[in-house]
């Protein structure tokens, strides 16, 4: 099949390149020139594991190709996806789909058909018929049908998650879109990976719903880590003594500084924001995203403690800010809260960071990047453990103790023991809902 794709983003490429690596013929289309042009060299715009492999060897055979001309992609294309950003909207919460209409108007004045048009970005319920609409009133003649397939992939994993999906969805109205879609998910279908074919609605239902669960179980272990630290619990007992609860599970389920990313919180704003314009608010999401705010300030709370009341004039070495380990994406990371706060606060703030740099800087203003995670310890007053990247689950504790100027540690994703972290010679140890 010939599938043309809108946007090569963090889901957009991938989605380009795995599909490529089933077979297809793709032609991934962007508005941004540099990153066309970075694509075309061989080179990947963000920071994927094995995306350059896979984008070379599908390039080299022929299946994958990048441009500005979405005209060119559509030729004798029998569908195209659109993987723009779907932001929150400035104001009210709701999801930007200034992205998703423009690609809509676009593929009408382009397309020649018949095609099918499907959205990957996540975007409200009745989307996917507004897209319909957009496009026959733009091009009244063009023979094409629509679907919803929301995207589940996660950053960092992103390859293996779309080569072995714990599910695909797929919403349709027509037959003859339920049938590309199939065609499309063939290698898939063959290895027995469940496809649930549903309505438009339920599709895009499915992502929001999906999202805002996930989020909400994260913001309920961080709500009992507080309280573990208020009664003497330990939150990585209580986590797997739960989560081996079959029907609970044990992912999502590590206390932290509170869940960031492309995706958590967008969505779970855009999904409270869908509850009350339907008169049918979603109190457990509504409060989900209060809590989460609350669990980024109770982070810098406990970082205040740790430097004795004050940030001011004290050196701290930060330890990863993306929102997760293997990805470079910023967006929304607990980091932008946590790093400004200390800063604000008067603290000399140094980053190390395996992939976060080239995002983060402009982001995180006043900062020093330094590679070297042991050479940020020089002379510092506290390292935070931010972000669980390899690189800072084994470092050598009695060596980035003995060249702080006062050892002091804050995990605030409970890496280490706090046993461990004492018997190296740090005077102070605070993890996220454990005894210190
Ligand atoms: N990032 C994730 O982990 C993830 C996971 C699942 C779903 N999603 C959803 O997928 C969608 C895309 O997310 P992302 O993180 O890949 O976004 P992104 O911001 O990384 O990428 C979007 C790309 O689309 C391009 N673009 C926008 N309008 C265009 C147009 N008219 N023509 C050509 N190119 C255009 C932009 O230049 C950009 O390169 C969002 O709705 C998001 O919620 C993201």
């Amino acid at each position: 099949m010939k599938i043309a794709i809108i946007g090569t983003g963090y889901v957009g490429l991938v989605t380009g390149v795995c599909f490529s690596d089933f077979g297809h013929e793709m032609v991934c289309v962007d508005k941004i020139p540099s990153k066309i042009e970075m694509l075309r060299r061989g080179e990947v715009p963000i920071f994927e594991p094995g995306l350059d492999r896979l984008l070379e060897r599908n390039v080299r055979a022929g299946r994958l190709s990048f441009t500005e001309d979405l005209a060119q992609a559509l030729d004798g294309a029998d569908a195209v996806f659109i993987a723009v950003g779907t932001p929150t909207r400035r104001g009210d919460g709701h999801a930007d789909l200034s992205f998703v209409m423009a690609a809509a108007e676009e593929i009408a004045r382009a397309a020649r058909g018949p095609i099918v048009i499907v959205t990957k970005s996540t975007v409200p319920v009745g989307t996917n018929r507004r897209v319909r609409e957009v496009v026959a009133a733009a091009n009244p003649d063009l023979d094409f049908d629509v679907a919803s397939n929301p995207e589940f992939l996660r950053e960092g994993a992103a390859i293996d998650d779309f080569m072995k999906p714990d599910r695909v969805i797929v919403g349709v109205e027509t037959e003859r879109a339920a049938r590309v879609m199939q065609e499309i998910y063939r290698p898939l279908y063959l290895r027995d990976f469940p496809i649930v074919m549903t309505d438009l609605e339920s599709a895009e239902m499915i992502k929001y719903a999906a999202n805002a669960f996930l989020a909400a179980k994260i913001t309920f272990i961080n709500e009992i880590a507080a309280l573990c630290e208020k009664v003497g619990a330990d939150v990585k007992q209580v986590s797997k003594g739960m989560g081996l609860d079959g029907r609970i599970g044990k992912t999502f389920l590590h206390a932290g500084p509170g869940y960031g990313g492309s995706c958590f919180p967008k969505d779970t704003q855009a999904l409270a924001r869908i509850g009350q314009d339907h008169a049918s608010p979603i109190q457990l999401v509504e409060t989900v995203i209060k809590v989460n705010e609350e669990v980024k300030r109770r982070m810098v709370d406990k970082l205040l403690d740790l430097c004795d009341g004050s940030f001011n004039r004290k050196t701290i070495a930060v330890l990863g800010v993306t929102f997760k380990p293997n990805t470079d994406d910023m967006r929304d990371a607990p980091s932008l809260t946590i790093v400004p706060a200390m800063i604000g606060g008067g603290a000399m703030v140094r980053i190390v960071d395996p992939q976060g740099r080239r995002e983060g800087e402009s982001m995180l203003p006043g900062v020093e990047w330094m590679t070297d995670p042991y050479a940020a310890a020089d002379g510092a007053d506290l390292v935070v453990v931010l972000t669980e990247w390899n690189e800072f689950r084994a470092l050598d504790l009695r060596e980035l103790a003995g060249r702080m100027a006062c050892p002091r540690m804050a995990d605030l994703r409970n890496v280490y023991s706090p046993g461990d972290v004492r018997a190296a010679g740090f005077v102070a140890y605070e993890g996220v809902g454990r005894r210190g």
